[in-house]
């Protein structure tokens, strides 16, 4: 988040005491003197739930780059931001405390404040009416709940739109950051080829979990480099110079959390309760992006310069695979942008008959892995 960017906080919120955050460069961002056409009596009413954290103001990033139509938005946080002054699109908003009776009025609500607020207020915004994104788990596996990747699977929430909803409510969730990254590289070759299976390894950045953790890898580094004990409390191990498994729960099946979401997300997604798909994810010191290494097995044959072609016509990917000079996807190259990357597009010699290919992936998961995408489903509900 940049100091001159449209959508951001004032300068005492914690936010602000990540330089990361500060540095990076936003794309596409017009200049500060544009008039802005988003605010439109015609627009719906928004409220952003969670509007403190990474995902959040990333959300009014995406809103204002995008254009987004709006008619009012709330700024909704915990009781502990309710009073700050936030200034968005040249207007200063008050974060106010999420409570059931925010969304009296909202006809859409990006919820991105965590699982345990997602189960508890998005029934409630639904009841009030209010169409529901949700960056949360707490949704996705319900079976009648949309499951969207714009790019991806737009129809599984065709039934879904603003107009002539008459006042009802709905949900909608938006995919782990994770899986969204991985099928919107794999989903174009899945479609000429069938992917009969899948195996995933991440390299998961910092700002997956949140701001405060960004903020304790900054600090980490700087506490090794000097000498210090790192302060470890979002991840109670060292971080900075380190990487170790995803800090999501270990279940009983010896996968954590965060590889199961990529296996069950992935089959309600394509709609393929068969795919096989197997996952181990790391958390690397990154500050911003995930990467991830995906090996993927066909039912049909695809050779790599037709997996290269596919990928280059997908909307939202961008092939970087240059083997002459070593210029593969980077998490930094990616950060704070709106495609995911891929490269390393290689056979996999292991597998015979051109079953079998190699790609590496990157992508900026808090935005396409998170607001963006949930943004886009947006889109889709004002069609
Ligand atoms: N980071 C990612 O890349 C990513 C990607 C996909 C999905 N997600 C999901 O998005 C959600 C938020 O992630 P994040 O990375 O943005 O976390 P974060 O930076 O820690 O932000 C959390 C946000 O939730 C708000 N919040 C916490 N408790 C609340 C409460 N009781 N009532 C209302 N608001 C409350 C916080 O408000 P205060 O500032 O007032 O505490 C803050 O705005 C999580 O469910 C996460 O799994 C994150």
């Amino acid at each position: 988040m940049q100091a001159t960017a449209s959508a951001h906080l004032h300068r005492d919120h914690h936010l602000f005491s990540s330089s990361f955050l500060l540095r990076s460069p936003k794309p596409r961002r017009p200049p500060a003197t544009a008039v802005r056409m988003s605010l439109r009596e015609d627009g719906p009413s928004v409220a952003v739930v969670g509007v403190t954290g990474a995902v959040g103001q990333e959300f009014l990033s995406v809103l204002s780059d995008r254009d987004f139509p709006y008619r009012s938005i709330k700024m909704l946080a915990s009781r502990r931001s309710a009073g700050k002054k936030l200034s968005f699109e040249d207007r200063e908003y008050v974060v106010e405390e999420l409570r059931p009776e925010s969304f009296d009025g909202v006809d859409i609500a990006l919820f991105s404040a965590g699982g345990s607020i997602s189960k508890d207020m998005a029934p409630a915004a639904v009841e009030r009416g209010a169409i529901v994104v949700d960056n949360s788990s707490a949704f996705r596996m319900v079976p009648e709940v949309p499951l969207v990747i714009p790019e991806v699977n737009p129809e599984a929430m065709a039934h879904i739109r603003l107009k002539g909803r008459s006042g009802k409510g709905a949900l909608i969730a938006n995919p782990n950051c994770s899986t969204i990254i991985c099928l919107m590289a794999a989903t174009p070759l899945h479609r000429h080829a069938k992917v009969v299976r899948m195996v995933v390894s991440t390299y998961q950045a910092a700002s997956g979990a949140g701001a405060a953790a960004m903020e304790e890898l900054e600090l980490q580094t700087r506490e090794v480099l000097d000498g210090k004990q790192p302060t470890c409390k979002i991840f109670r191990q060292q971080y900075a110079f380190n990487l170790f498994s995803h800090n999501a729960p270990v279940q009983a099946n010896g996968y954590n959390e965060e590889e199961m979401k990529l296996v069950k997300e992935t089959r309600k997604i394509w709609n393929d309760t068969d795919v096989k798909v197997t996952a181990t994810c790391i958390r690397v010191p990154v500050m911003r992006a995930h990467a991830e290494s995906v090996n993927l097995q066909f039912e049909k044959p695809l050779d790599e310069d037709t997996a290269r072609q596919i990928l280059k016509e997908a909307a939202g990917v961008v092939v970087i695979d240059d083997r002459a000079s070593n210029h593969f996807p980077t998490p930094l190259e990616v950060s704070n942008k709106d495609d995911v990357a891929v490269g390393r597009i290689r056979q996999d010699f292991s597998q015979d008959g051109n079953l079998g290919l190699d790609i590496f992936v990157c992508g900026d998961q808090i935005r396409k892995g998170a607001a963006l995408n949930a943004i886009q489903i947006a889109e889709l509900l004002l069609q």
